[in-house]
């Protein structure tokens, strides 16, 4: 067998099909990724619901957003807690009091570790600004695509594990570099992709259509 080939028969099913799929966001900043989640559920595009959304920033935008669309929200700020563990373990408390299935980390900068990872194993996915795994690992992936005069960059939505920004991939979008883009015009494009992304790849959680094996994910045809 080759050393690439995948055991599809040990795959894994993130979670059981549903058609209310509970979501958990955690988010840093402007949280537009989470709006994009908040009017997909409001609009009856995705099966899922936002029931809970927490910060590591009391300034967080994603944190007003969340209170505009009735969502609770809090802040855990590391500043508050002893160690990260402790962080961790407040955000997992907080999470399991609204019954959170799914964790989507849009825009959340902390590195996770392994109390909220082995709390929702292979039920963290996150949004990243690149054609993973080119470009990963770093806040600033819209300018390096464009420093390494790429033609082709894009988003990739992927499950989250200790390596970072290296999970399973789930999908991805592309998006076309112009040859006057500037990290903003890129970023924009980019950004108005990664809209699409995250609530497709609720869709194909909710929908039971994703498995994982290893590195891999194989997306199942549609019923
Ligand atoms: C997005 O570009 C996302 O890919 C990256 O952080 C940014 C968050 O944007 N992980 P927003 O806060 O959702 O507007």
């Amino acid at each position: 067998m080759s050393v690439l080939a995948t055991n599809w028969t040990s795959a894994t099913l993130p979670l059981p099909p549903t058609d209310s799929l509970r979501l958990g966001v955690l988010a840093s900043g402007r949280g537009t990724n989470l709006q994009a989640l908040l009017d997909s559920a409001a609009a009856g595009d995705i099966p899922a619901t936002v029931v809970a959304v927490a910060s590591n920033r009391q300034d967080a935008q994603a944190l007003e957003r969340a209170h505009r669309a009735g969502v609770p929200a809090d802040a855990f700020a590391r500043a508050s807690f002893s160690s990260r563990t402790a962080q961790e373990e407040a955000i997992v408390a907080f999470l399991r009091e609204h019954e959170v299935d799914l964790v989507v980390l849009a825009g959340y900068v902390p590195l996770l570790g392994p109390t909220i990872l082995e709390a929702y194993r292979n039920r963290v996915v996150n949004i990243h600004p690149s054609l993973l795994p080119a470009f990963g690992g770093t806040l600033h992936a819209q300018a390096d695509a464009l420093r390494h005069g790429v033609k082709v960059t894009g988003c990739t939505v992927h499950f989250v594990t200790s390596d970072v920004d290296g999970g399973p991939i789930l999908l991805q979008r592309t998006v076309s570099v112009h040859e006057d883009d500037t990290e903003e015009t890129l970023a924009a494009r980019i950004l108005a992709e990664e809209h699409q992304a995250l609530p497709e790849a609720i869709r194909l959680i909710a929908a039971g259509r994703v498995l994982i094996a290893g590195s891999r994910t194989r997306i199942l045809p549609a019923p």
